[in-house]
């Protein structure tokens, strides 16, 4: 397959320190969820609002985390939703159409060929290496989606509109910081299109600023809730940072940043992409 879209090599990035774990992290994900519901106004753009009311409609979430997309999609509908994920976080309570299963995608999901109608993945290109996406993520999506099934991605970039104080961190393998920039989004459209498996492929963006130096209120609440978010994760992952900066910078940095967002009017910009998979390849 032809560009890359993915800048890191499995040698120089460690995904595992990535996936949340502990409490702040799974509601961390929570609240990243409700930010992405309230800023797209929907949890999907597929053209399936009608199917989603059938419970033999079969919905898949991959790496659904602690599972508030699929809960939420379980609740709303009478759709079968299924979520996976390498990491069991899944919800002690859910909807009764609602299922979880511990699964590594790169080891092949535990499903039938053809199974699913739609299936939904958010926040994971960084995951997996060029290499990965290309021989085994993209396939197994394939495979499980049926024929006329649409596909779903999610996915943010940050890296053109952070503040410049955040450069010295952007070697670090922090995945908002590395490699998620417009470019390499707009390569993953080009290797949607040549995997030759998906018609009209469809990409939206979605603008939305860290902190509040908008004049739109919506705007100005998902912002805060964001930026906290991600001064949060980067406390939790301070020690990826230190080889960068020093301890002392790295909490002014953490201090001021609020600051540095508004006056650098940094935003990050979310795409969906998501197509329907053909009938047989031509
Ligand atoms: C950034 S989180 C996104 C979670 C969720 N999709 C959301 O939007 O809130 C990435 C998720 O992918 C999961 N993950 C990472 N590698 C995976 C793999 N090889 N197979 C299945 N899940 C994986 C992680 O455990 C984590 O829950």
């Amino acid at each position: 397959m032809g560009k890359s879209f993915s800048k890191h090599s499995s040698s120089t990035f460690s995904p595992s320190k990535f996936i949340p774990s502990n409490e702040t992290q799974i509601i961390g994900a929570q609240v990243c969820h409700d930010i992405c519901r309230e800023l797209w106004g929907q949890n999907f753009i597929a053209p399936i609002h009608n199917e989603l009311k059938n419970d033999d409609f079969k919905v898949l979430d991959v790496g659904c985390g602690p599972g508030s997309w699929v809960c939420e999609l379980a609740n709303d509908f009478r759709a079968s939703c299924y979520g996976v994920d390498i990491q069991p976080t899944f919800p002690t309570q859910k909807p009764r159409n609602a299922q979880f299963h511990i699964a590594n995608i790169l080891n092949g999901l535990p499903f039938d060929d053809n199974f699913f109608d739609y299936i939904h993945v958010r926040f994971m290109i960084m995951f997996f290496t060029q290499e990965e996406w290309e021989t085994k993520v993209i396939v197994e999506l394939f495979r499980v989606l049926k024929p006329n099934g649409y596909l779903e991605f999610v996915e943010g970039d940050a890296m053109l509109n952070m503040p410049t104080s955040l450069k010295p961190l952007s070697k670090s393998g922090y995945p908002l910081l590395s490699q998620n920039s417009l470019p390499c989004l707009i390569r993953f459209e080009c290797f949607l299109q040549e995997t030759n498996k998906l018609e009209n492929i469809c990409h939206e963006r979605k603008q939305l600023i860290l902190g509040d130096w908008s004049n739109n209120p919506l705007q100005n609440k998902l912002g805060t809730l964001l930026l906290g978010l991600i001064r949060q994760s980067f406390k939790n992952h301070q020690d990826i940072f230190y080889s960068y900066i020093s301890k002392k910078d790295f909490d002014k940095l953490l201090e001021q940043l609020p600051m540095d967002c508004n006056w650098s009017k940094a935003y990050i910009m979310f795409h969906r992409f998501v197509g329907k998979k053909k009938l047989a390849e031509n």
